[in-house]
């Protein structure tokens, strides 16, 4: 089998062109490496149906019910051998409005919801939108990387919080728990009685090496957890508003089961269309774009070790995202400001996602070779007053 090719991307001022949050927050000279969208060309198989439903003026409401689950269910099957009953699957506008619909469901006032910081940030306004207590159970970080930290998370659980929101793969870190440290989980849910949202939005885009344990497929899970899952990342979907909650186990079928009959409604058409043709089709591409981004994350090491040694990283196992520990290069809690205001590229702050990312950033490698290349030399630029990008004091 040869070498899949790198996947297209428009040039830099063709991508300047589009109108997404990620290429339309920062304006002028400002090269954009922040918000999970990718820069590569749509998968041939989801422009298609798209372009097939613009021409049919087929722009009605979305029926989340007719072949969106079927599809997901060969997915998971083929990818994970992960059986999934596609009566158990509910498809809801994002996932960020899955979880908070399931949330609404089983938090009560004075409520807590755990997560694992750092994380997604947006999970600390979820929590909140349904005025529930945070209870942050912090990843350890050692030399292996960012991992569960089982005995913060149990100190959590015996706390009695109602949900445990986890994230796997988890963004920010690129860790892709280990299939021992979730069935652990599976047991601290059951013993401390904590239902599990396992948002799994990340998980087509693990690393060769590295394999996604689905939290349902796991003995035990069904009956305390639910899954999260969307096309949107790993085929760059967001705008079209489509995700799914699965469940497995009737006690949880029955909690999605009483979702506000009008929020199928909500599910963007063209998201249930291009999830369909992603999920059916878009495999090859899939692997296509896995190759590409391999690549781009092996580019990125090589740009730091040469240009900004100062900062260290573990390369993530999944998706696009690297974490990078900026804390010795003398830039205080918020390194992005000067790679910002200095350097003109713009990254994730670190801090957003928790006090534990105080110094760090998160940079978005899905793009061409040529951006990071321009930003890692951006960001050392920003840095060259003081000499500390090459480790020099003086
Ligand atoms: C872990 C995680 N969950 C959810 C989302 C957002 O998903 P949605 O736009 O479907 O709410 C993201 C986006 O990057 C994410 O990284």
């Amino acid at each position: 089998v040869g070498e899949l090719a790198d996947l297209p991307v428009d040039l830099l001022e063709v991508l300047r062109t589009r109108r997404s949050a990620k290429w339309r927050t920062y304006l002028g000279d400002v090269l954009p490496l922040t918000v999970a969208e990718m820069d590569f060309a749509l998968a041939p198989c989801v422009a298609q149906a798209l372009h097939a439903a613009v021409d049919l003026s087929d722009t009605g409401y979305g029926n989340g019910r007719i072949g969106l689950a079927e599809s997901l269910a060969g997915f998971a099957l083929r990818r994970w051998g992960w059986a999934i009953d596609p009566s158990q699957v509910t498809g809801v506008t994002d996932v960020g409005s899955g979880v908070v619909q399931v949330f609404r469901l089983l938090i009560r006032p004075g409520d807590t919801v755990v997560v694992n910081t750092p994380v997604y940030h947006p999970f600390f306004d979820w929590v909140a939108d349904v005025g529930a207590k945070l209870r942050a159970a912090p990843l350890a970080h050692d030399v292996s990387g960012w991992h569960l930290d089982l005995d913060a998370l149990e100190s959590a659980f015996a706390e009695r919080p109602s949900v445990y929101l986890l994230c796997n793969p988890h963004n920010p870190v690129g860790r892709v728990h280990r299939a021992e440290e979730l069935t652990e989980v599976v047991r601290l849910a059951h013993q401390y009685g904590v239902t599990v949202i396992s948002d799994e939005i990340h998980a087509p885009l693990v690393y060769d090496g590295f394999v996604f344990t689905p939290f349902l497929t796991l003995d035990g899970a069904a009956e305390v957890a639910v899954s999260v899952l969307s096309a949107s990342k790993a085929w760059n979907l967001a705008a079209l508003q489509c995700a799914v909650v699965v469940t497995a186990h009737p006690r949880m079928a029955e909690v999605v089961g009483r979702f506000s009959p009008d929020a199928m409604w909500r599910t963007g058409h063209f998201g249930v269309i291009a999830a369909i043709a992603a999920f059916d089709d878009g495999e090859p591409w899939l692997d296509q774009l896995l190759a590409t981004l391999g690549r781009r994350r092996a580019q990125l090491g090589v740009l730091l070790d040469e240009h900004l040694p100062m900062i260290k990283w573990l390369p993530p196992e999944a998706t696009y995202l690297a974490w990078l520990d900026c804390r010795a290069i003398g830039s205080g809690d918020e390194p992005r400001d000067r790679f910002l205001e200095k350097g003109r590229v713009a990254l994730e702050s670190g801090p957003h996602f928790g006090p534990d990312g105080s110094g760090f950033i998160r940079l978005n490698f899905a793009t061409s070779t040529e951006i990071p290349e321009a930003a890692v030399n951006g960001m050392a630029q920003s840095l060259s007053d003081t000499g500390t990008a090459l480790g020099r004091t003086n």
